[in-house]
């Protein structure tokens, strides 16, 4: 099948290829460069890249290279025309058939869909006729426009067995595809008829039970789509609030429909929430409907239940911080840590979720109806990066007074922040949860420290988006201090990290001389403690720097260099801060070695920067595997 030198240009600058390779990727996302471990051969480090604006990938490891549609082909196995026709498919493109076999087989596809959306305009036009005025004024009720109605193509399900089922028929739509789109039920008698169980459970006299009918009677009707605006699913409301059937009701799986990957109202939030670079996800239809008319396009929500790693991902696809927006009581709270559970082990660098909480008995729909658009604005404002909300579960938001206690928040915090795989973003939680820790229990003993000077380190350890450069830097400065100063308070950790501390060449000229001093007086006097070696500093007229490095400004991001912390304790936090600095490094000189890169494809770069991604993640595992420390 042939398709047009225009048609293919177009299919290539509609589509991304990292978003088609990273539904088989996990991609990390460097400037304009994405890389991950190559699916077409066994790699530990990334030697896979993506280059949206050339419109490429390329293996460094085994050279695979090619476009989207070659991703597919090669993939999945997929012809040219199928790939082809997946990635049109993806992008919202009508394909170009050109032959009757093509053409048949591209309308058998469309079939299922065709169905779908008839019934949705058949339910739209029934909420206009006299059976449905019920349902519109029960919208209107809701305070919902028409223009809100129709732009959400609200319909209305009216109260019989075979009206949606009549309807559709006229339009030459089989039974049988009804059951497929899960418009009709079949009931079980019917099915179990033909096979050798103790024959039908119709009872005698009773035929018409056999006979399959509308799934949605006596309802108001909430058409679901895929992004792409194309029908695949119905919600259903009842209206009467005292019914005893369930509130809800909601198409069955599918081979359109599969509940957990789809978001209600992503089609119409996807270009807000992309151009507003937020997506605000809520629980239910009509919070979504609400804030759409309420100015808020960029809103969706799954279909009652909590969210899957799936739709996790497909909001990463359309933002990097999308925001979940939870009810304030207590079954909010648990939805909300089950997010928050659920995405740990998914969270890449820059990516991340942040948690929004309403007022105790509110949704978004009800807030905004009481309180105005300002109030969800404020709500939203508000909302909370994922650590806090683990912190907060853990500590119940009272701060741990007792040692044991925060034994306790600690072990358990460490869990959480084992469960992330992403080796630099798993060293940020641990280091952000340790300097919560800390700061508590500075609050506890009646120190004069409030939790605001640990909020300082909040844009030094977060990842990704949002750190400046300027803050970069500063991380980097304050990191040196700190290494530095934590040996100074353990001089016993000095046969550990001596020899490392000697590799490093500390930017500032005045720390860096002090490096050097408190190396070479360690190295020539065994057994010397803090007092003594600050003597000595002090004589060789290191006196302003060495009380730069003893500051608050250190001792706040880093309790453990104080003399009076525990040793192991010391340890493990010289080697995390050793760690993260050993990463910034390497990630400024992996920035740099890729930008050389994508100008010049030169194998002698690219071999640079592999040993430099060798090296990160060494730096970051043996922080993380104390067997390893020792080793370097
Ligand atoms: P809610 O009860 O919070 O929905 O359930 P809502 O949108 O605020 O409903 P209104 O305002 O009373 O009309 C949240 C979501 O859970 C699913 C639906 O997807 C709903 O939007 N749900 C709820 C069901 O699937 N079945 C139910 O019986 C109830
Ligand atoms: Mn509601």
């Amino acid at each position: 099948m042939a398709f047009t030198p225009q048609f293919l240009d177009e299919l290539r600058t509609r589509i991304n290829v990292s978003d088609v390779v990273s539904k088989r990727v996990k991609l990390i996302r460097k400037g304009h460069e994405h890389s991950g471990l190559c699916p077409f051969h066994k790699e530990k480090t990334p030697s896979f890249t993506v280059n949206d604006d050339k419109g490429f990938y390329h293996c460094f490891g085994c050279g695979a290279h090619g476009s989207a549609i070659d991703f597919l082909m090669n993939s999945e196995g997929l012809s040219f025309p199928e790939s082809v026709e997946r990635l049109a498919g993806d992008a919202g493109m009508e394909v170009p058939v050109d032959s009757p076999e093509e053409r048949q087989r591209a309308k058998q596809r469309q079939t299922l869909y065709d169905v779908m959306e008839a019934a949705a305009a058949a339910y739209e036009k029934f909420l206009r006729m006299p059976e449905g005025r019920v349902g519109l004024e029960y919208l209107r009720d809701r305070g919902l426009s028409d223009a809100t109605i129709a732009k959400f193509r609200l319909g209305f399900a009216p109260d019989g067995r075979g009206v949606i089922k009549a309807a559709l028929k006229r339009e030459g739509i089989s039974e049988e595809l009804m059951i497929e789109g899960g418009l009709l039920i079949q009931p079980e008698a019917y099915q179990d008829a033909g096979n050798d169980r103790q024959g039908p459970v119709v009872p005698e006299g009773r035929e018409s039970a056999r006979q399959s009918y509308d799934r949605f009677r006596g309802r108001v009707i909430f058409p679901i789509t895929d992004k792409r605006g194309r029908v695949i699913a119905f919600g259903g409301r009842i209206l009467d609030k005292d019914s005893k059937m369930a509130k809800y009701l909601n198409s069955p799986e599918t081979p359109l429909f599969h509940k957990g990957s789809v978001l209600y109202g992503m089609h119409h939030a996807l270009g807000a929430a992309r151009k507003q670079e937020t997506v605000i996800v809520t629980e239910g239809y009509m919070d979504v409907i609400a804030l759409s008319h309420a100015g808020f396009e960029n809103a969706v929500a799954p279909l009652g239940t909590a969210l899957t790693e799936d739709q996790i991902g497909e909001l990463w696809r359309v933002v990097r911080e999308p925001v979940l927006c939870f009810d304030g009581d207590a079954a909010g709270a648990r939805a909300a840590t089950k997010a928050a559970i659920r995405a740990l082990p998914l969270l890449n660098p820059g990516y991340a979720l942040r948690f929004a909480s309403l007022p105790d008995g509110e949704d978004p729909d009800s807030l905004i109806a009481s309180s105005g658009r300002q109030a969800m604005t404020d709500v939203i404002a508000r909302a909370e990066p994922l650590s806090e909300v683990l912190w907060r579960m853990e500590t119940g938001g009272r701060v741990p007074k007792t040692p044991e206690q925060r034994a306790s928040v600690q072990k358990a915090l460490e869990d959480h922040a084992r469960s992330i795989s992403d080796s630099t973003v798993r060293a940020h939680f641990s280091r952000d949860f340790k300097d919560r820790l800390w700061a508590g229990s500075r609050a506890a003993g009646g120190g004069s420290g409030k939790r605001g000077g640990g909020r300082a380190l909040a844009p030094v350890s977060s990842v990704g988006a949002g750190a400046g450069a300027a803050v970069k830097i500063d991380a980097h400065a304050l990191r040196e201090h700190i290494l530095l100063a934590t040996l100074v308070g353990h001089p016993g950790l000095y046969d550990k990290v001596g020899e490392r501390l000697g590799t490093l060449s500390f930017s500032a000229l005045g720390l860096d001389n002090l490096r050097q001093e408190v190396l070479k007086t360690l190295a020539g006097e065994v057994g010397l403690d803090t007092d003594g070696l600050k003597r000595h500093l002090k004589k060789s007229d290191y006196t302003d720097i060495l009380d730069q490095i003893s500051g608050p400004r250190v001792f706040e991001h880093a309790f453990f260099a104080k003399p009076t912390a525990d040793i192991e304790i010391a340890e493990e936090g010289w080697e995390e801060t050793f760690a993260l600095y050993k990463n910034t490094d390497l990630q400024d000189e992996i920035q740099e070695e890729q930008k050389r890169l994508s100008n010049d494809m030169r194998d002698d770069v690219y071999d640079n920067l592999r040993t430099l991604k060798e090296q990160e993640r060494e730096a970051l595992e043996g922080r993380a595997d104390p067997e390893l420390r020792d080793v370097s």
